[in-house]
């Protein structure tokens, strides 16, 4: 069997890992993948990132099953396209990706099919937003609607503030369109956790819960970055929560699915926020998370490869997924100066064997692996507790250097 994933992540490296334990792969590619995929047997990268490329790269090459992994393709219409084309790819379709691809349409969603989430409005003109913001308490959420690489929200403490962020987003169109429609949303306080689960549109699976630490700093300070950590199972995820997850947001979001015809078969990542009122969704994205994915595939005893195909011919109701006892945690380095300017091409030291380290921001320059973006790989570890796993994905860390690594000290500290 011959797989492709799209993507070039820690994300992808992890599916990459997954899938290749499975005997009937022969082959992975990934397009393009990154300095540490390419290091591992069954894979070869591929420099392709246009659509209609890649799906001849597919079809000419056999590839059986295609797997992407970020959000981009996905929302551009990649999954129509390959299906189009006769070739076998795991994803939502393109209208049912504007669950993650406009946040006004996964609003209107939610409130359609009761599905518990902030308050909020829609608009498409400043001044109206700004009037409604003025009669709001502070502090407000305002979101740009559309794709923004994870920096289309902000938490506005003030009036000021929120007609500064207004003007950014509708004015000055810092997201080149994305940020034309803005979401003003309730501001809620609690504990967030992320779930991941797989659909084939007519059964949904959750997966182990998961925590993303998206600080740049220990103590969840400072700005947010693309993910410094995860761990999983998400310790504050109780029972408790997990039933309000599943009666308040879970089951009615299959229901929505369903009645408006979205064909979806594959990963809906729910982001949400536990407080003493409940449990509340903040958004949906229509793929696995990054860092949740490298902490949750190593928990996975199932396999990813059958999984993915019982989604893909609708079979998941007769599915049950099986996980590993335990606890994983996965810490990211990053280069110095991340999520703001930073130096890359600096050496990699104690990656060569992979082992328990996924890479992101890395090249392969004649046999050395050099940094090559912000977040540059990072080490994990699933043990039988937290605090082991913790401890030993820092001690895989610690092999690994190169000039100015840096990462938060406290990933799973609870
Ligand atoms: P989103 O892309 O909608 O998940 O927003 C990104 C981050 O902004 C979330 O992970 C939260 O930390 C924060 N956030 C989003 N919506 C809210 C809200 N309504 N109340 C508080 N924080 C929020
Ligand atoms: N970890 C958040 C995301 O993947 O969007």
């Amino acid at each position: 069997m011959k797989i492709m994933i799209i993507g070039s992540g820690g994300r992808e490296h992890a599916i990459l890992w997954k899938v290749a334990q499975n005997p009937k792969v022969e082959k992975v590619y990934c397009a393009p993948g990154n300095g540490c995929t390419e290091l591992e047997e069954k894979c070869e990268n591929i420099n392709i990132s246009d659509l209609d490329e890649l799906a001849k790269f597919a079809k000419e090459n056999s590839v059986d099953l295609t797997i992407v992994g970020p959000e981009v393709p996905l929302v551009e219409g990649i999954v129509d396209k390959f299906r189009e084309k006769g070739l076998r790819i795991f994803g939502p379709s393109k209208k049912a990706a504007e669950l993650e691809g406009s946040k006004a349409y996964a609003k209107e969603f939610m409130k359609k099919y009761n599905i518990k989430t902030a308050g909020y409005e829609v608009f498409d003109d400043k001044e109206k937003a700004l009037k409604y913001i003025n009669a709001c308490n502070f502090p407000v959420v305002i979101k740009a609607d559309g794709l923004a690489a994870g920096k289309g929200v902000v938490i506005c403490e003030s009036y000021e503030q929120a007609e500064e962020t207004l003007e950014d987003f509708m004015i000055k169109d810092r997201f080149n369109g994305s940020g034309k429609t803005i979401v003003v949303e309730e501001f809620l306080k609690g504990i967030e956790a992320s779930i991941l689960a797989i659909t084939d549109g007519k059964t949904i699976i959750p997966f182990i819960s998961a925590k993303d630490h998206k600080q740049i700093f220990d103590g969840n300070k400072g700005p947010n970055t693309g993910g410094m950590g995860s761990i999983a199972p998400n310790p504050y995820c109780t029972k408790r929560v997990l039933r309000e997850f599943d009666k308040d947001i879970l089951q009615p979001t299959l229901k929505g699915i369903q009645e408006e015809n979205l064909d979806f078969k594959g990963i809906v990542f729910f982001g949400i926020m536990i407080n003493r009122f409940g449990t509340y969704l903040l958004e949906y994205n229509v793929r696995l998370g990054d860092p949740e994915t490298q902490a949750v595939l190593p928990l996975m005893e199932s396999d990813l490869v059958e999984l993915i195909e019982a989604a893909l011919d609708e079979k998941l109701s007769d599915y049950t997924i099986k996980w590993k006892k335990g606890f994983s945690c996965c810490v990211v380095a990053a280069s110095k100066g991340y999520p703001g300017k930073y130096e890359t091409g600096f050496e990699i030291q104690g990656v060569n064997k992979a082992k328990n380290v996924f890479g992101a921001g890395v090249k392969l320059e004649e046999g050395t692996l050099k940094t090559a973006g912000g977040r540059v790989l990072c080490a994990w570890a699933a043990e039988d507790s937290l605090i082991e796993a913790t401890k030993k994905a820092y001690m895989r860390l610690d092999e690994i250097s190169f000039d100015g690594i840096y990462y938060r000290t406290d990933i799973g500290n609870i």
